[in-house]
């Protein structure tokens, strides 16, 4: 287990049992170590929990900001999954058998046209194109990941929102019996979440459908995620099969769970502290020392206006 990433603040504590720390390590050696470069293979039907060739190699790039990316290994073995385990490692091997296929996301609500699409149509009738973002976890550690997907307006437009949508909620798919973590009745299941519509349809809001060129890795979200990255990361819901289109603001699993420390915007804001620890810097996962928090998460030329008047210590 790395050692670094225990320093910094998590939600509930957690230790990883030695089983899942082996289990971690059998999951990499068969995923393979050699280097090489992927192809984008967006387009595959079913999402893959691993590469399906050699695990796909950063290659010196960086993000706009010339933060290097983070690896593929620790995109795809630190992550946050609460239906699997709050243990950050346990979640790679306890999802590898989670049922990806067939998927549909129902798309409906407050809109004209309502639509459920097959994952397959999502895949072919939308342009997947790379963006390389950086996601904050509220728990003040980031890493710097090479998405692929197609913006959440790009699909909205074509079920045309009526004039009374105002909000999107988005739902994650419920099996208690592939996740474990759905046991656990401290959170009002299933996984929701919430945008403005003005922050759903700002182009830099993603429906993620891989990482790395590679099909979307079962701990990232398999098949498809919401990634929305100037805001914390519990907002970019994984493995999306609602997306409701209302006239109220939703409730959201986190705000639902503690509203005092986690609000229905939670926009990356380097001046609001959560409420148990700093917001000002955080530890990129794989450096040492920290770097400091922007606001939005360096995405403020782009967002900024969409918070005009708004008093964002009051509204976090
Ligand atoms: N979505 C669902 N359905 N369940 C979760 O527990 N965790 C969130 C978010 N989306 C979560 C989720 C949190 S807290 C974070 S930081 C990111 O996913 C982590 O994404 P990653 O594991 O791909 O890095």
């Amino acid at each position: 287990m790395n050692n670094q990433y225990k320093s910094v603040p998590v939600l509930p504590s957690e230790i990883t049992p030695k089983s899942l720390y082996l289990s971690r390590r059998d999951f990499i050696k068969a995923a393979g170590l050699a280097a090489g470069s992927a192809l984008l293979a967006a387009c595959a039907p079913q999402a893959a929990a691993t590469p399906s060739g050699p695990i796909p190699q950063a290659n010196g790039r960086t993000d706009e900001l010339g933060g290097p990316f983070n690896t593929y290994e620790d995109i795809t073995n630190y992550n946050n999954y609460y239906e699997f385990t709050t243990s950050k490692e346990g979640v790679a091997p306890l999802s590898q058998g989670f049922t990806t296929s067939p998927w549909t996301v129902e798309v409906y609500g407050l809109v004209n046209k309502p639509k459920t699409y097959g994952i397959e149509d999502l895949l072919r009738n939308f342009t997947q194109e790379e963006r390389i973002y950086r996601l904050r976890c509220v728990e003040a550690w980031s890493m710097v990941i090479p998405w692929t997907g197609f913006t959440l307006a790009s699909l909205l437009k074509e079920v045309e929102p009526t004039s009374d949508a105002k909000f999107v909620r988005f739902e994650t798919v419920s099996r208690p019996d592939e996740m474990p973590g759905l046991k656990s009745a401290f959170y009002s299941w299933p996984y929701q979440e919430g945008l403005r519509l003005d922050e759903a349809m700002n182009d830099l809001t993603l429906l993620a459908t891989g990482l790395y060129g590679e099909p979307m890795p079962n701990q990232n979200g398999a098949p498809i995620r919401v990634v929305v990255p100037w805001k914390y990361g519990f907002k970019s819901i994984k493995s999306i099969v609602k997306i409701e289109l209302v006239d109220y603001q939703p409730s959201t699993l986190w705000n639902d769970a503690n509203p005092r420390e986690y609000g229905f915007y939670s926009n990356v804001n380097p001046e609001r502290p959560h409420p148990r620890w700093s917001q000002a810097s955080e530890r990129r996962i794989g450096e040492l020392s920290r770097r400091e928090t922007l606001p939005f998460n360096g995405y403020a030329e782009q967002v900024a206006h969409l918070y005009d008047g708004m008093d964002l210590m009051v509204e976090y």
